[in-house]
């Protein structure tokens, strides 16, 4: 049987208001909630499944309250929970165990492609007073932030098109609004950028794009603007509509003598105020855009080709150690509309992933991006950027993987990094996740909660501090 990393192997365990002995001290302003997604189980019946993208979506939530922690996990039931839970795989990024003839079949009887899967396990986000977990198939499913538990799909009140959609909504607190965006395929394909004003259910478009069409997995605002990168990983629309198709990794095709296209819209008229290229690069993540003197400053994680995508497959994941692949960069795009230019720059030597800001700095000048440290043997670990400086503070044990790390401000504080970053963290010496709380400004840990399990890794989460 082929070795399993502790990141990569399924978690049969539910726990609910776990309370973990914290070590060290959480700050008594520290009140909310982290509610994290990610893959959680990856097995139906003796399969498993073919993309760490396709395991079972499993939510985490870790609560703040007057210096305590308190932990849930919790799958989400879904139909590709309850296939899972029959010894079927279905219709997701890279995995569908049905066969060719038997997926052929099912596309005969219902006259389409197969219904895209519910398995919502990418991110999370509040819409209209709801919470919702995100993937990048247009289901999405309900859930009851307390609890955990699964309240059904929701779905917006509207008519957008949509055959691939963004599971990263941008919250951009100064404006009360989401901004996402969905692919359309058609005679010409196209990307429809909307936005959610909080306390509606309805996606307001604010434009529409001829796409080639890409994987896009993020997208940025400005206060003026929202930002779009269109790398050339092409999806083949004909092998998207195959019934032969295993899923979007399927369709993917790396095109490296074609440019990539940097894309910035008028967030209020919709009109494509600059549409600049650059090398061929791949990106999933933007850290945060702004603008600056009338440029469009933009940061983002990128890679040199499509290669990550295939590295993240199970087949390359499970094996002695951990997995290597490949190293994103942070990088910065300065993009002059009114000259037609886009600049490109380095900001940070070292390897690195999964970037945020504090929320309040979403679309308005950032000086630090946070992020995980992807480059070091046996440990993953976390960066805090000086973005004006080029300097960056690290942290990093031996045999300890970070996952996606969450800055938080103190309430009434003034500094950009005053306040705390949270950040789960899987020992894998001792099988065993932590979530870490660090100092937002010098990155000493303040508080070790040590989970009752290895939890599988994530990918994305919010902090509500309403819940
Ligand atoms: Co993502």
């Amino acid at each position: 049987m082929t070795v399993q990393s502790p990141g990569f192997r399924s978690l049969q365990a539910e726990r609910h208001d776990y309370r973990p002995a914290v070590e060290g001290t959480v700050p008594d302003w520290l009140s909310g909630t982290l509610v994290r997604n990610g893959p959680g189980r990856f097995e139906a019946g003796d399969q498993r499944v073919n993309h760490w993208f396709d395991g079972l979506a499993m939510l985490r939530r870790y609560s703040f309250e007057n210096g305590t922690v308190r932990y849930s996990n919790r799958f989400l039931r879904t139909e590709a929970y309850d296939d899972a839970m029959a010894g079927e795989l279905t219709g997701q990024f890279a995995t569908d165990t049905r066969s060719g003839w038997q997926r052929l079949r099912d596309v005969v009887r219902s006259l389409g492609p197969p219904a895209p899967t519910d398995n919502a396990n990418v991110h999370v986000a509040r819409i209209d007073g709801r919470y919702v977990a995100l993937t990048e198939a247009p289901r999405r499913v309900a859930f009851d932030p307390e609890t955990l538990e699964t309240r059904g799909e929701f779905s917006f009140d509207d008519d957008l098109t949509e055959h691939i959609t963004a599971a990263h909504l941008v919250d951009d607190p100064h404006r009360d609004e989401l901004v996402g965006f969905t692919t359309q395929f058609g005679r010409t394909h196209q990307y429809h950028i909307y936005r959610v004003p909080t306390g509606s259910d309805e996606r307001e478009r604010i434009a529409s794009l001829d796409a080639r069409p890409a994987y896009v997995h993020d997208c940025s605002v400005t206060e003026d603007h929202v930002v779009l990168v269109e790398p050339p990983l092409v999806l083949s629309v004909v092998r998207a509509l195959s019934p032969l198709s295993q899923g979007p990794v399927d369709m993917l095709d790396w095109r490296p003598e074609e440019p990539t296209r940097v894309l910035v819209v008028d967030r209020e008229t919709g009109e494509l105020v600059s549409e600049q290229t650059v090398d061929a690069a791949f990106t999933f993540h933007h850290v945060n855009a702004y603008l600056d003197d009338g440029e469009v400053v933009l940061d983002l994680v990128e890679f040199p080709d499509g290669d990550i995508v295939g590295a993240m497959s199970m087949d390359a994941l499970d094996g002695e150690g951990f997995p290597d692949v490949p190293d994103g960069r942070l990088v910065r795009y300065r993009i002059d509309p009114s000259a037609d230019t886009v600049e490109r720059s380095q900001l940070y030597d070292g390897g690195i992933e999964l970037p945020r800001v504090p929320r309040d700095r979403v679309g308005r000048r950032h000086r630090y991006a946070y992020g995980q440290v992807t480059d070091r043997a046996g440990a993953n670990g976390l960066v805090k950027v000086d973005c004006e400086t080029g300097t960056a503070r690290e942290w990093w044990e031996q045999s300890v993987y970070v996952e996606e790390p969450l800055p938080v401000q103190r309430p009434g504080g003034d500094a950009e990094d005053d306040g705390v970053v949270l950040a789960p963290a899987l020992d894998a010496e001792k099988d065993r996740t932590t979530l870490l709380v660090f100092d937002a400004a010098t990155l000493d840990v303040l508080a070790r909660a040590p989970l009752p399990h290895a939890e599988p890794f994530g990918f994305h989460g919010r902090f509500f501090p309403e819940v």
